[in-house]
Parts: C-alpha cells; sequence; structure tokens
C-alpha cells in the first residue's frame, strides 16, 4: 500500500514535469534576438510604452524597463507576463494585435531561465541573405508592429515585399537601420539592429534585392 502511494507520487512528480517542461520551455531564449523585438514592435508604437510616453509607467524599449514588470523566474507573478497571457490578454490593446502563442511561450520560457540580458546567442550566418530565409524574418521580428497595413509608421508599410521594396530608394531603409543621422533611427527607440543583421540587409539590397 504504502509503495503504491510512493509509485503514484513518483509517476504524477514526472509526469507534471515533463507536460509542464513540454508546455513552456523553448531552450536557447536569448534576450536581444528573441525577447526585446517582441515588446518593441509590439508595445512601443507612440502613445505606448516607450521612453517618452512611459504608459502606466512601462518603458518596454530596453532591458532595464522590461525587467521592471518581471519576477524573476516567476512568469506568474510578474506584472508584463499577467498582462499579455490567458484566455483575454489586457494588452496589447486594441486596435493592436494580441501576442501569438508562441510569443507569449517565448517570453515565460525566458522569465522561468532566469530573465538573463543575453545578446548575440547564436553565430553569424553571414552566406544567408535571402529575402525569404534572412531578410523578411529580421523585418517581421523587428519592424511588423509599427510598420503593417493597420500603423504604417511614417506612411511605410514593410508587411510585403513590394513595401520593403519601396522603402529602398535614396538610402532609406539602410540609412534608417544603420542610423546615418539624416534618417530616423530604426527600429525606433531602441537599440540597433546587430551588425550581421545590417550586413544581410546590405547585401541583399547590393545584390539586386531579389524576391527569393
Ligand atoms: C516602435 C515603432 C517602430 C519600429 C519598431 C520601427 N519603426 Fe520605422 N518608423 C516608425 C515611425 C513612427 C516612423 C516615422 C518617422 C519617425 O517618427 O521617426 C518610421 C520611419 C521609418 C523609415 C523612414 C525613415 C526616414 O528617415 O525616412 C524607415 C525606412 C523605417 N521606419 C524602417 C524601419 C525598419 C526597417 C524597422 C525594423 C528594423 C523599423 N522601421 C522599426 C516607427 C517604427
Amino acid at each position: 500500500m504504502r509503495k503504491g502511494i510512493v509509485w503514484f507520487t513518483v509517476l504524477t512528480g514526472i509526469f507534471s514535469l515533463t507536460t509542464c517542461t513540454k508546455d513552456v520551455y523553448v531552450p536557447n531564449t536569448c534576450f536581444k534576438e528573441d525577447i526585446l523585438p517582441i515588446f518593441v514592435s509590439n508595445c512601443t508604437m507612440s502613445g505606448c510604452h516607450n521612453s517618452i510616453d512611459k504608459k502606466e509607467g512601462y518603458d518596454l524599449s530596453n532591458y532595464d524597463g522590461i525587467m521592471k514588470g518581471v519576477k524573476v523566474g516567476k512568469p506568474n507573478s510578474s506584472e508584463i507576463f499577467h498582462s499579455i497571457s490567458g484566455n483575454d490578454p489586457e494588452m496589447p490593446e486594441k486596435p493592436y494585435s494580441k501576442l501569438s502563442k508562441q510569443d507569449v511561450t517565448k517570453i515565460k520560457s525566458w522569465i522561468q531561465m532566469g530573465a538573463k540580458n543575453s545578446s548575440n546567442c547564436t553565430d553569424c550566418d553571414t552566406t544567408n541573405y535571402t529575402y525569404s530565409g534572412r531578410i523578411n524574418p529580421i523585418i517581421q521580428t523587428w519592424c511588423k508592429g509599427c510598420h503593417s497595413a493597420t500603423s504604417p509608421g511614417g506612411g511605410i508599410n514593410l508587411s510585403s515585399y513590394a513595401g520593403v521594396v519601396s522603402s529602398i530608394p535614396n538610402n532609406q531603409l539602410l540609412g534608417s537601420i544603420k542610423h546615418i543621422s539624416t534618417f530616423s533611427a530604426m527600429p525606433k527607440g531602441t537599440t540597433q539592429l546587430s551588425q550581421c543583421d545590417i550586413d544581410a540587409v546590405e547585401k541583399w539590397i547590393n545584390a539586386g534585392f531579389p524576391n527569393n
């Protein structure tokens, strides 16, 4: 009888551990590459959680600002996680879309794994600069929230290949991500893209910006 109870306890323990791990653990979650862009692209639009407007006291454009709403190791007691998760999340407010399940899971894993300020977690891939494999993912990760059809910052809609191409003339796209002083620095209000990402965009433009 005793043995039975012990086994039951051990087995339920293992079961909840594995289901829990399966549900939330995203290995190698990197702050700069995976987490920061989710906040920048979905929360720092004009009037929201940027360094100027600081709605509800939150500037989510950098690590320190994000950490104000994070309890290390405890997503469910972190105000930020609370506001974006659950069946009817409070944030982002309308007209902006809610975060994808995948993004919510990434943020949860990152908090559980210690909410570290990590960067450059993957090796720089200097060979791939195709539109579909490299350029579009950069734009989707870092720019989409502020340059979509519904909220085209500065009138620029980067949600399609044609939109991205129309931002290339006069060095606009490259000038903005290289932080050349005659352009607005992009992504707006946060750190610059990695040199690896900037190089990929430049190579793609110099190659004639193919839709590949
Ligand atoms: C937080 C919102 C936000 C994010 C994120 C963002 N942009 Fe912008 N972007 C804007 C706004 C707003 C403008 C209009 C100019 C301004 O207010 O600075 C703009 C302007 C631009 C311009 C025109 C710059 C000029 O000086 O002519 C380009 C090009 C651009 N963005 C590209 C990008 C790219 C590429 C990314 C991602 C790497 C990005 N933006 C991310 C909000 C954003």
